[in-house]
């Protein structure tokens, strides 16, 4: 778990979106999807390209996942961070928290105990998933594709699809 968060970090800060992540990005999303994922900031897109490639790696083992949809949510899946909100010391603290302290994180967030930027950066980031269904919803993107985005951090829940498994999966390795 550590080692993911160290790992997630040194990807936000120096993995770039090269030729390889933008033909694979324009492999799976229409225009206006790839506008909606080129609107991100560079650490995002960059994470949301290894979640869909990660996706891809535990898809083989699952049969029964509509690919087209899972990869489209991965790859948009963080559309609700606000694009230069949150920046790397942002990223940093939020990461350290909500990995070493996530309850007191909560509760200092919820009691607005934190100030200024960090609490616009922190609140912009816990609210994501509904703000990036709500980015998804005006875009019209499927049903499918926004009940990923919203639902991507909420905890199991019997009867989900399957695609929302694998997308946390992914998403909690990157
Ligand atoms: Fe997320
Ligand atoms: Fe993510």
């Amino acid at each position: 778990m550590v080692l993911n968060r160290i790992k997630q970090f040194w990807h936000a800060l120096f993995s770039k979106v090269g030729p390889a992540e933008i033909t694979f990005v324009k492999r799976y999303l229409n225009e206006q999807e790839q506008s909606l994922f080129f609107s991100m900031d560079r650490p995002t897109q960059t994470h949301c390209v290894r979640v869909a490639r990660t996706c891809l790696k535990l898809l083989s083992k699952n049969k029964q996942v509509n690919e087209k949809v899972l990869i489209k949510s991965a790859l948009l899946h963080d559309i609700g961070k606000p694009a230069n909100l949150i920046k790397t010391m942002d990223r940093v603290l939020i990461v350290v928290m909500t990995t070493l302290t996530p309850r007191l994180y909560h509760r200092m967030l919820q009691d607005k105990l934190f100030s200024g930027h960090f609490y616009l950066a922190a609140a912009a980031h816990a609210n994501h998933c509904l703000a990036g269904a709500d980015i998804a919803r005006r875009a019209n993107l499927s049903p499918d594709v926004i009940y990923l985005i919203e639902n991507h951090h909420r905890s199991e829940q019997a009867g989900e699809p399957p695609e929302l498994k694998l997308l946390r999966e992914a998403d909690a390795l990157n």
